[in-house]
């Protein structure tokens, strides 16, 4: 049977490589439609929890997963060698950055260099991991082709990006529209149709390198954006204006502004990482991304301006910074979630700690966070011990925090979300970035 009867009946067997927050959504999506599909990782705990029914990540709860598994529609393995069996492959691995702020494509070439090993027959590969434009045709397709097997001819090759967007209980991954681009038009148009039979609205484009860079774009948008407002927030600081209230009153504009919020810095693991994969990429075509590179310098600079918030805060009441008792709320990246890649939150408390503060956290979504050398554990609280710190920093604003207790019992807020909007009683002991 071609690929695309197998596809279009839902008989072909699918590969999910990378089971994380992109890779295992995925691969639940394609059970629950019928395709018998394998996920491949090389974290042994996460194969070991999924083949017993069990999700590891709170956008997917275990209920999803355990029917999936008993009908043996759905499972992991560390082993490759399925890699024969399958016809599409989806490679959803990490893509981060080295120290020196260079993509490190390693944990695509690692999936790519298995899936190589074993390709020989009409297959679909489609590679997800946000990368810089050219990835897929200069690093994944001669891999590929190595065995002498042609594109477009004995594979199909193409870059789709993932959108998801953890913690957001409105859009899915199905109900979000996925962009794809072939190396060839039939590439694009098998990872088209594979896509429709999982999501609402499957949107092709002309090649895998505008693909790559639709997903930079999306993220470059958001980065820069938040740079921006991060930039308004630092001058009306400085002339002593509520940038909160004056996004708020723009934002009724009802066209051509878009709402966008300072904070304490980026997080997660794609706004402070993938913009840089697109200023490697200008640069090494001689051009200097210079909005990515001046909205990395101000998103860089929040953690240490909320330390300098604190500091004066403390300085108001007599107090040093110096063996003062700082309660950190909130360590996430973002709210409602319990992902700590690149959290801001660390940066703070680093920070915190080299200058001699007592610093404690909550965080009801991580019962432990390490920071330098320190393993750090999740303080419960009541109004009496918040009463007892000399400052409370509300750095992410789950939405189970009960924002008007905090600021009941607290001495001093430093509130870098606006999560005490509205909340009149105790203003004066609030300071908002
Ligand atoms: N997390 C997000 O919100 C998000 C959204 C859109 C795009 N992305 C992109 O998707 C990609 C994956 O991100 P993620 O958040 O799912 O990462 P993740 O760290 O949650 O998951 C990646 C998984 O890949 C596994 N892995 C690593 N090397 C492997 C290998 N050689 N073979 C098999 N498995 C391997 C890891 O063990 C891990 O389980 C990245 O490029 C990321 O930028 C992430």
């Amino acid at each position: 049977m071609s690929l695309r009867n197998k596809i279009s009946r839902r008989e072909a067997k699918i590969a999910v490589i990378g089971l994380g927050y992109v890779g295992l959504p995925l691969a639940v999506e394609f059970a629950k439609v019928g395709f018998e599909t394998v996920g491949i990782d090389v974290d042994r705990g996460r194969v070991a929890n999924l083949n017993k029914g069990k999700s590891y990540l709170l956008d997917v709860p275990d209920k999803d997963i355990r029917p999936l598994v008993r009908k043996g529609r759905l499972k992991g393995t560390g082993d490759y060698k399925v890699l024969k069996e399958v016809d599409a492959v989806s490679i959803c691995v990490p893509t981060p950055l080295r120290k020196t702020k260079e993509p490190d494509v390693s944990y695509i070439m690692a999936a790519a260099r298995e899936v190589a090993r074993y390709a020989g027959r009409e297959q679909l590969i489609i590679l997800e991991s946000t990368t810089y434009p050219g990835t897929t045709r200069e690093i994944v397709l001669p891999m590929l082709e190595e065995k002498g097997l042609k594109a477009g001819k004995d594979f199909y090759l193409a870059f789709s990006p993932e959108r998801v967007d953890p913690g957001n209980c409105r859009y899915k991954t199905r109900d979000i529209p996925k962009v794809v681009g072939g190396i060839t038009p039939r590439g694009t148009r098998m990872a088209k149709l594979l896509y429709e039979q999982i999501i609402k609205e499957v949107v092709p484009v002309s090649s895998t390198e505008t693909a790559e860079m639709v997903k930079l774009l999306e993220n470059t948008f958001r980065m820069v954006n938040i740079g921006l407002v991060n930039e308004m927030a630092l001058i009306s600081n400085r002339l002593g204006i509520d940038v909160w209230e004056v996004i708020e009153a723009a934002a009724t504009k009802p066209f051509g502004f878009m709402p966008f919020y300072p904070g304490p810095g980026l997080g997660g693991h794609c706004l402070p990482i993938d913009p840089f994969y697109l200023s490697w990429k200008a640069r090494l075509n001689d051009f200097p991304a210079r909005f990515i590179d001046l909205a990395g310098d101000i998103n860089h600079f929040m953690p240490r301006y909320v330390i300098e918030k604190i500091n004066e805060a403390l300085n108001e009441r007599r107090k040093s910074l110096k063996g003062a008792k700082i309660f950190i709320l909130g360590v996430t990246y973002k709210r409602d979630v319990d992902d700590v890649r690149e959290s801001p939150a660390i940066e703070i408390m680093e920070m915190l700690l080299r200058k001699g503060a007592v610093v404690s956290y909550n965080d009801p979504y991580v019962p432990e966070l390490r920071v330098n050398t320190t393993l750090f554990k999740s303080v419960s609280f009541s109004g009496r011990s918040l009463k007892e710190v000399d400052c409370v920093a509300i750095i992410t604003d789950h939405t189970s925090y009960d924002y008007r207790q905090i600021v009941k019992s607290a001495p001093l807020i430093i509130d870098t979300r606006n999560a005490t909007k509205g909340i009149s009683k105790g203003r004066d002991k609030i300071v908002r970035l």
